[in-house]
């Protein structure tokens, strides 16, 4: 076991007098499968993007491997984790998947090897995107756009995988292909926290169950 992120009293407020948390104590283990579960509107994205370094300004404290994230910088704390947002596109910065994708290694991965190409081609086949690598976004559906995300993790395999609603957008059978790739991490003691309206699906493989209510967040898990 090994403590990802440490999280004692945390309150955050987008607005004074609204808070969407009050008070959160709770651990993340690196090496297990969370699941954020909470109804629309809850927080699940507002927790994500505090664990992912963008949003600062809450009380308390979280402590990212033993130090204090507030004042680590988002790119330090990409070094460790990656986060695919919920909304498709915001996730990509290129014209097409396949730049995207290559704005990920070179973002990422800083020395060049000769298996980029292989990766990436690798990552769009997965995500049966890439007979379309060349495509113009603003041409691709919104769960075409959804698959470049995914297939960004697949380039960081040994980071914390942090994904807003991955299901949205994915069919079956892709979803069967992207349950075998987290089934895989999990074996392999890499964790991955998803926040999803829809906890079931995830179930046969979650350690740890967060759920959001009442501006709190419970691990209710069976043991
Ligand atoms: N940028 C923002 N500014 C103000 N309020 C926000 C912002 N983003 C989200 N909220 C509000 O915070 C609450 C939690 O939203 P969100 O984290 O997106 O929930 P979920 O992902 O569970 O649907 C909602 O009431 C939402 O309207
Ligand atoms: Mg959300």
């Amino acid at each position: 076991m090994k403590t990802l992120y440490k999280i004692q009293n945390l309150s955050f407020s987008y607005e004074p007098g609204k808070p969407v948390f009050r008070n959160v104590n709770l651990e993340i283990d690196f090496n297990e499968f969370t699941v954020l579960n909470g109804e629309t509107g809850s927080g699940k994205t507002t927790f994500c993007r505090i664990l992912a370094g963008l949003l600062k300004s809450f009380e308390g404290s979280i402590h990212m491997e033993n130090s204090e994230i507030r004042k680590k910088p988002v790119d330090k704390i990409s070094q460790k984790i990656i986060y695919i947002k919920q909304e498709p596109l915001s996730n990509v910065v290129a014209a097409n998947p396949d730049e995207d994708l290559s704005i990920w290694q070179y973002k990422f991965h800083l020395k060049l090897n000769n298996d980029f190409e292989k990766d990436r081609a690798q990552a769009l086949r997965f995500l049966e995107i890439e007979d379309i690598k060349n495509q113009p976004v603003w041409e691709l559906s919104s769960g075409q756009i959804k698959r470049i995300g995914l297939s960004a993790l697949l380039l960081n395999p040994d980071k914390y995988w942090i994904i807003d609603e991955p299901v949205i957008g994915l069919d079956d059978n892709l979803f069967e292909k992207f349950i075998s790739v987290l089934e895989l991490r999990k074996k392999q003691g890499l964790g991955t926290l998803i926040a999803s309206h829809q906890s079931d699906i995830f179930k046969p493989i979650t350690d740890n169950f967060l759920k959001i209510e009442n501006k709190n967040i419970k691990a209710l898990n069976s043991s």
